[in-house]
């Protein structure tokens, strides 16, 4: 399935609306380019550095925006967002996102296995060069661990006997895919909430851990929120309740550097979220620089 960038009017609009015109923009969140193809198109004169630590990514961003690289429109760098720093040294940013989670062709391609509706090999990792692994986690872990991670990051309740039948079947043969697991998970738990797989909570804090998405991120927001030059924009898009309260938090407390430009979150109309279901848990926070 193709990427739909998710609040991309409004956080055009945003950034229409701002006191000086955007020049310079960071995106650390590339994927699929929605949000930078959108920003390049609409918003004259604007520069572009982005960040994906996905391989596909890059090279999808590469071939697509083969001119708007050659034009030096945009400057794509196979990356982690949170080592930002050594790819842009001192410059500033009149707006910079992070569009958090995974896309879609990272859900949709089975080979990922970031999904437990198809098939695939038991990965989850975001960059296909990190050496850890959801089967690594799953096979080698303690079983104190495992509950740490599936209560802490999946908020999962009780995850004690999902976790006790992990161990005990790990013994007997290793887990290598995203089917043994999820089948597994529904034999214990059963199917109680209509429409959500038991496996849901579990498969997001297997992937939260093997792409180390929630520890650094307060550093970072504080890190690029620096970045930001006078009445800068920082648009923050998360899907995880973890990661909404991180921004929530770091946005309100950085009083020394600006404020939120809304007390409330945005989330996407219901048209939106009638029209693309991924984008039903976002939530959108935004930061301004202040002007002095
Ligand atoms: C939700 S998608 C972004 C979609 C994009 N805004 C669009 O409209 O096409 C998130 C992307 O960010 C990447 N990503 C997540 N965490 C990252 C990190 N720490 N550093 C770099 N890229 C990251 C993922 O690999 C994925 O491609």
């Amino acid at each position: 399935m193709e990427h739909i960038p998710i609040l991309k009017d409004q956080i055009l609009s945003e950034i229409v609306s701002m006191e000086n015109p955007c020049l310079r923009f960071l995106d650390g969140t590339f994927g699929r380019g929605g949000h930078t193809r959108a920003i390049i198109d609409e918003i004259e004169n604007v520069n572009v550095v982005a960040f994906d630590r996905d391989q596909d990514a890059i090279k999808w961003g590469q071939k697509e925006f083969a001119t708007e690289i050659s034009q030096g429109k945009l400057v794509l760098h196979h990356a982690n967002f949170h080592d930002f720093e050594k790819y842009i040294g001192d410059q500033l940013f009149d707006g910079v996102l992070l569009d958090l989670g995974v896309s879609s062709p990272q859900l949709d391609n089975s080979d990922r296995g970031f999904s437990f509706y198809s098939n695939g090999p038991l990965d989850m990792r975001m960059d296909q060069e990190q050496s850890l692994t959801a089967k690594e986690i799953i096979n080698t872990w303690e079983e104190k661990s495992l509950s740490d991670i599936f209560f802490q990051l999946g908020e999962v309740r009780r995850p004690g006997r999902v976790v006790n039948a992990i161990v005990a079947d790990r013994r007997k043969q290793e887990f290598t895919t995203t089917e043994e697991l999820a089948n597994l998970i529904a034999r214990i738990e059963g199917w109680k909430k209509k429409g959500q797989h038991p496996a849901t909570k579990y498969f997001m804090a297997l992937r939260l851990v093997v792409n180390d998405e929630i520890e650094p991120l307060k550093d970072t927001l504080l890190r690029l929120m620096k970045r930001l030059g006078r009445g800068g924009r920082f648009f923050v898009l998360t899907f995880h309740s973890i990661e909404d309260r991180i921004v929530k938090w770091v946005f309100k407390e950085a009083v020394d550097i600006g404020k939120p430009l809304y007390k409330k979150v945005v989330i996407p109309s219901r048209d939106e979220q009638m029209s693309n279901k991924r984008s039903r848990s976002a939530k959108l926070r935004i930061f301004e620089r202040s002007k002095e």
